[in-house]
């Protein structure tokens, strides 16, 4: 049989301990499969969107209210790109609770936290694309973030805005990054990603001496477990799109100015309620760093877990690790929470 892709990440066996659901969540093989579903309707949504500050609100209508299955697709798209944060997020948090961060992985964690800083900035992108009355404050506020950066701020938000303050040109910039620029910094990325937990030695458990258990299952079992958690996927993806619509307001008339009553997109509510609290700077770019510095750093500053504690959820060894990632889960819930309920300004 020809080496594949396919291959290296399906070797003929595998150690039982490496594919128990209870361990991994199967969150890692769902990012896959969300990426997977966005890819397909994102291009199948690009056959009737179109990207101009005229026609981008209008032609989301009639995507949603015209074209066959269109309603479908967009809240397939849209449901994909949230419940992938969600996802990430877990799968990310598995690895630290479970310690698998450490040395041979370290550089992978790394690749890991840039895929999901790429599907942030894919999702504030494609909700800016919506161009409606709901995303001013992505437009105005959350890009002015950029322009507050010392020294290089303005470059960059000219860089990002095609201008120097939100105008049509922001929309032809969004949609190339969307559907171009980052798309294929998360495939180049992505694929790397998932090349690189076999070459680190699969998932990560006790060396074969270690481990509790020798059983391993087989390619076919592997592949059968996948397509079972695929079908799964599907329907349940299915069943949300089909009865919850994804957001819609009128579309946007002016692109200048910040609706009173317009909110961040709910995965970056935390920051705009950091930003109640402070200067742009500060707040809405140097602490979202600070706390993404400090997820890099657990795997090269914390103590490393016991190669016999791994394979398991909470080990002792990874204590520090699992302590300061529950803080930052708090706070950044903490501050989501604050944000949605608090009154309109
Ligand atoms: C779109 C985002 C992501 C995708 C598609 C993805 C995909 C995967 C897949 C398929 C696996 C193997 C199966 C599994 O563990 O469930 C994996 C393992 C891994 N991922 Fe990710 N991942 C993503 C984000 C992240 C993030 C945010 C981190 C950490 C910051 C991370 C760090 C790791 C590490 C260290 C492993 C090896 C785990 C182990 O050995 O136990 N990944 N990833």
């Amino acid at each position: 049989m020809r080496p594949s892709f396919f291959h290296h990440l399906h070797p003929p066996t595998i150690p039982a301990s490496q594919s128990r659901f209870r361990y991994t969540l199967g969150a890692g093989g769902y990012s896959v499969f969300l990426t997977l579903v966005l890819l397909v309707s994102g291009a199948l949504l690009m056959f009737y969107y179109v990207p101009t500050p005229a026609e981008a609100g209008p032609s989301i209508q009639m995507i949603t209210f015209l074209v066959p299955f269109g309603a479908l697709v967009r809240n397939l798209h849209y449901w994909s790109a949230q419940i992938l944060v969600v996802v990430a997020a877990i799968h990310m948090l598995r690895v630290i609770f479970t310690g698998a961060y450490n040395s041979p992985r370290r550089f992978n964690y790394l690749l890991g936290l840039s895929l999901f800083v790429l599907a942030l900035f894919l999702d504030f992108t494609g909700y800016v694309l919506r161009w409606d009355e709901g995303v001013r404050w992505a437009l105005v506020a959350g890009t002015n973030l950029v322009d507050s950066i010392p020294w290089i701020g303005p470059g960059l938000y000219r860089l990002v805005m095609g201008a120097s303050q939100p105008g049509p040109a922001a929309l032809t910039r969004f949609y190339t990054w969307h559907i171009f620029g980052l798309v294929v910094l998360l495939l180049g990325v992505g694929v790397w990603h998932i090349f690189r937990v076999r070459r680190d030695g699969g998932i990560a458990v006790p060396p074969p001496e270690q481990r509790s258990t020798p059983q391993r299952i087989s390619r076919f079992e592997l592949v059968r477990r996948e397509g079972l958690a695929a079908l799964i996927g599907t329907a349940v993806l299915l069943l949300v799109s089909a009865f919850i619509p994804a957001p819609l307001a009128p579309p946007m008339s002016e692109v200048t100015s910040q609706a009173a009553d317009s909110s961040a997109p709910w995965f970056f509510l935390w920051v705009q309620q950091l930003l109640k609290s402070g200067d742009a700077f500060w707040m809405g770019v140097f602490v979202p760093l600070v706390v993404l510095a400090v997820l890099g750093a657990i795997p090269y500053l914390l103590p490393a877990v016991k190669p016999d504690e791994l394979g398991r959820w909470f080990p002792r060894s990874g204590r520090p690790a699992q302590v300061l990632a529950l803080i930052l889960v708090l706070a950044v819930l903490g501050l989501t929470l604050a944000a949605a309920l608090a009154p309109p300004a």
